[in-house]
């Protein structure tokens, strides 16, 4: 176990309650007729580039696409384009709707045709806490702490800016009129360019991201249909302008922040609406465009649930990688699931995906005690609270270890409020149930003090109310209790304060932990992100405090332009920039314990980002990544370089320092975060293990690294640390990255009765009682079945097929639960080879295909619309759309185990239905 783990900053989520029991219930279940995150039939399809197709006959100067549309033609099968796309050496494709998405395997037959993917939701950027305000002109500077932890003060001293640098930023869109961004659009503005490829009311319906979202009705409502416009003004969402600020803000402003390459420019790219999802197709769009527009860096604070590096964003943000411009994507603020939960497009194998660290300061403001004598007392709020006067204080109770202060209507005999600043304790019930009961009462200002939960952001709807420190909320509870005169006041300026973040200088607990299921290194590097003060839209309150790795994301972005204006904009220099963050970063520890082992790199990627010695290194070492995989893909011997390109010969010895290993399984579950650290560490060798480098020459040095002992393999340990290159002077690392256990051995599908009471997977009636025997459905809107499942793990590749209800088959799910120790597989039940061929899948004769779906993420453990797989049969029909006939069936799922042979039966996970009668 992690020995201190540092207390969660999420105060939403200190508040929730959990049921005891099982997780969810049937009542959750919300009759889904999609499964995953992907839009029904569409799919974006690349194909060769006219200048890839060798034998230039059948092409005659015509596009490719329309050789590929003449082939779809051919074959007679139904399509609509909904886009093209044409950028040579990045991706030529079209995005399509198929009349059936079971022809997506005829497509990929097609000649020239190279991949087909499905479009998928990508959810609105999550904001871990806001708070906005009116603007404070005599707030003092924050001492740029996040500037100061990173090297970039220094670099601004040498004058290094961003000058002649663009960067492209694609996100919500950017309030340009904001003084301190630039205050005009336009070509010798700050935000010189870019492009709204949605409008205000654009947005996929969901909050949630992922399953939520898929109710296909929010197609048809018309809000999903973008807008576009050459105007990527944002005033009412305030993420894009946000992140611009963290790049560009001007420096003379009154919180005196400045952006990280506040002399570069900005095209700014509007893929949000005002609020909701936005489809990947989208992305693409924005991405390709950000390239031909000559961005030189391309940021993107999003992302969706995914574990895998095969999304279509993800590959092209890789690809434009590989070009040699810099693309900086955020690795997600889902480190309360835990592990193997990764976000695309920031999985894109050579983008780089940032992790975030707390600031070491908030910036808070005062409130004025009156009355008594004591201290100011500092309020969560980054800007002043819109109150005048000296009020008195009024306490709900003036009892300090009351557990549910203000849960319930305020008794009869409490006075008009509104002439009181109202004291109420935390606990039991949410904030904005207090704050409604004080309202009945009159109340419209309101200190909540804490009971030991933490000091943060809270959730307060439209009240007037912010968090004050236990210690202080006892202290005016007591003073009001005693009958003294104790009242407060708001000062308007001069009241702002840099509160010592207890978190600050760690990997903020939200950050998504890696690595993704391909074994991919994710997060890179981390940047400052949590408790970040930035500019904001004009009507929402021109700066705000957000916190997130949407945040962390723009600090890297600002940073590669400070080394492109340092070193050139030359590919070359692109090329590098990973490499020369990683190898120069700042290693985090995962609490201020001392003794506690470093935060793991799958959390923390190769440590805080060092900007001044990043742009400034002399020594390039490669690869900073060394990846051992698992243990049935072990590659224990590795080599790297390292580069001397400065005026000196230099000596360094080389080292091993661990990091704390993840154990990122517990009890058969994937840990929820922050996930256990154990402090069993691999064993690494290096030949050799000192050496001398002249300038220009290099050094190579092979490691042996060997997995740690005394670990269960069933906790999916992965272990992590650097290796270190140093003399008295200077200091690299490479990270190394691996696991303990194999990952064909985790049970992809969760066949246990832990989540919803009952064991799953599961069909359920439309009431959503889960069928236990046969059972008839007429598929009316009353009575038709549901598939219930949960992946506990990605998979590559999940199936349902119906099959005869009388099959002969021993699926190792239902076997499992008959016979739960002995796991005998008797007999062989799906051989191969399988292919695309009709009737059959791996020799198990079928009916026809249900579902389809290949590169899936897991479930979270989370009700949020996450945390499971619905798939309701509304009608009875195959996945291409054919009726199913009357009758007697089965549904046999199947999974693909992580690195699993889709040629082998033991490599799947089955499961077999109940009979379903089709009596329609
Ligand atoms: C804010 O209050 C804290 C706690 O009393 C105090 O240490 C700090 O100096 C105050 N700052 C300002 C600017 O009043
Ligand atoms: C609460 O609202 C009322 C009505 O708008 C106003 O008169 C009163 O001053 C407010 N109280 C505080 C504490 O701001
Ligand atoms: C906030 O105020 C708006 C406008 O007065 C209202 O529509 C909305 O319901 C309020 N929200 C909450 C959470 O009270
Ligand atoms: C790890 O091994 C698997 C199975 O061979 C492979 O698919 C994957 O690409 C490997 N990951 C890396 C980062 O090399
Ligand atoms: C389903 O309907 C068929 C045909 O009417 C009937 O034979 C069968 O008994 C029914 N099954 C159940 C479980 O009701
Ligand atoms: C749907 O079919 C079920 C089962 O036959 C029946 O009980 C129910 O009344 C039907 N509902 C409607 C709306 O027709
Ligand atoms: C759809 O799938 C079913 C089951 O595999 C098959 O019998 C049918 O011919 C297919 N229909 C079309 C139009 O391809």
């Amino acid at each position: 176990m992690a020995p201190g783990m540092v207390s969660l900053v999420l105060p939403l989520l200190a508040v929730t309650s959990v049921a005891l029991g099982a997780k969810f219930s049937p009542s959750d279940l919300t009759r889904k007729t999609t499964f995953g995150n992907t839009i029904p039939n569409k799919f974006i399809v690349e194909v060769d580039a006219a200048q890839d197709i060798p034998t230039k006959r059948e092409l005659d100067n015509r596009r490719s696409h329309d050789i590929f549309y003449e082939h779809l033609e051919k074959r007679s099968l139904g399509f609509k384009v909904e886009k093209e796309f044409d950028s040579p050496g990045l991706f030529t494709g079209s995005v399509l709707t198929l009349d059936s998405a079971q022809d997506a395997s005829k497509v990929l037959a097609i000649p020239g045709v190279k991949a087909i993917r499905p479009v998928v939701l990508v959810p609105p950027p999550k904001q871990v806490h806001v708070v906005t305000g009116p603007d404070d002109p005599q707030v003092p500077a924050d001492g740029e702490s996040t500037h100061v932890i990173t090297g970039v003060d220094k670099l601004h001293a040498q004058g290094i800016s961003g000058k002649g640098i663009k960067i492209g930023i694609i996100d919500t869109g950017v309030d340009y009129t904001n003084p301190y961004l630039g205050g005009a659009f336009g070509p010798g503005h700050k935000v010189i360019g870019g492009y709204d490829f949605v409008g205000d009311a654009y947005g996929q319906s969901n909050q949630h991201c992922v399953i939520e979202i898929l109710v296909l009705t929010t197609f048809a409502d018309g809000t999903n249909t973008p807008v576009p416009d050459s105007d990527p003004l944002d005033q009412c969402n305030g993420h894009g302008s946000h992140v611009a600020g963290i790049i560009g803000a001007e420096p003379v402003n009154p919180f005196n922040i400045s952006g990280v390459a506040f002399d570069a420019s900005i095209n700014a790219y509007r893929i949000f609406g005002c609020s909701g999802s936005v489809s990947d197709d989208i992305i693409v769009e924005a991405l390709l465009q950000g390239a031909k527009d000559g961005n030189n860096i391309l940021t993107l604070s999003l992302g969706g649930t995914d574990g895998w590096t095969e999304g279509t964003a993800s590959v092209i943000a890789s690809r434009i990688s590989d070009s040699g411009r810099i693309v900086t994507i955020a690795a997600g603020n889902d480190g309360s699931v835990g592990s193997w939960y990764t976000s695309g497009p920031g999985n894109g194998i050579d983008a780089i995906s940032v992790a975030s660290v707390d600031n070491t300061i908030i910036p808070l403001q005062n409130l004025t005690v009156h009355g008594v004598t004591h201290d100011p007392i500092t309020y969560f709020s980054a800007l002043p609270l819109p109150v005048e006067g000296t009020l008195p204080i009024y306490a709900t109770s003036t009892d300090v270890t009351v557990a549910d202060d203000a849960c319930n209507p305020l008794p009869d005999s409490t006075p008009d409020l509104s002439k009181y600043v109202v004291l109420v304790r935390r606990g039991s019930c949410t904030f904005v149930q207090k704050l409604t009961n004080v309202a009945a009462k009159g109340g419209n200002v309101t200190l909540i003090y804490d009971n030991g939960n933490g000091f943060a952001g809270i959730e307060v709807g439209n009240f007037t109310a912010v968090l004050i420190q236990a210690a202080d909320g006892v202290f005016l509870a007591q003073q009001f209790a005693a009958g003294a005169p104790v009242a407060v006041s708001f000062p308007q300026s001069g009241a702002s304060t840099n509160f010592p973040s207890s978190t600050g200088g760690l990997v903020s607990t939200f950050t998504t932990y890696g690595p993704t299921n391909d074994f991919y290194f994710k997060p890179a590097v981390a940047a400052p992100g949590g408790n970040i003060l930035s500019t904001y839209p004009v009507p929402l309150g021109t700066f705000a405090v957000l916190s997130g790795t949407s945040m962390a994301t723009p600090f890297v972005a600002g940073v590669s332009a400070l080394l492109f204006e340092a070193r050139g904009t030359s590919p070359a220099v692109g090329r590098i920039a990973r490499t020369l963050f990683e190898t120069t970063a700042q290693r985090v520890p995962s609490s201020k314990t001392d003794g506690d082992p470093l935060q793991t790199l799958t959390q923390q990627g190769a440590g805080l980002i060092d900007a001044f010695r990043a742009i400034h290194a002399d020594v390039l070492v490669s690869p900073s990544e060394l990846i051992t995989n698992d243990t049935a893909h072990f590659r224990g011997v590795q080599t790297f370089t390292v580069k001397n390109q400065g005026k000196d010969t230099k000596t360094f010895k080389i080292s091993h320092v661990p990091a704390g290993t993840a154990l990122t399984f517990q009890g058969g579950v994937p840990a929820d975060g922050p996930v256990p650290l154990s402090s069993k560490a691999a064993n690494v060798k290096f030949v050799p293990t000192s050496f001398t480098v002249h300038p220009g020459q290099s050094q190579r040095v092979t490691v042996l690294i060997t997995p740690p002992t005394g670990l269960n393999a069933s906790d999916f340990p992965v272990f992590s640390g650097f290796l270190e290159i140093s003399n008295a002077q200077e200091s690299y690392h490479v990270t190394y990255l691996g696991l303990a256990a194999a990952l064909k051995n985790a049970q992809v599908i969760d066949n246990t009765d832990t989540f919803f009471g009952a064991k799953i997977p599961a069909i359920a009636d439309a009431s959503g009682n889960f069928i236990t025997g046969p059972q008839n459905f007429t598929f009316n809107s009353t009575d038709f079945p549901s598939l219930v499942a949960r992946l506990n793990f990605g998979t590559p590749k999940l199936r349902f097929d119906l099959v005869e209800p009388n099959i002969k088959i021993s699926t190792t799910l239902n076997r499992r639960e008959e016979d739960a120790e002995k796991h005998v597989f008797e007999r062989s039940l799906f051989s191969f080879p399988w292919g695309p061929g009709s009737g059959s899948f791996a020799s198990v004769k079928t009916l026809g295909s249900l579902y389809e779906g290949d590169f899936l993420p897991r479930n979270s453990d989370v009700n949020d619309g996450t945390g499971f797989n619905e798939l309701s049969f509304t009608t009875p029909t195959f996945a291409n759309g054919t009726t199913i006939p009357d009758g007697s069936y089965r549904i046999l799922l199947r999974a693909l185990k992580v690195t699993g042979d889709p040629t082998k039966e033991g490599d799947f996970e089955s499961w077999l239905s109940p009979v379903i009668g089709v009596q329609a």
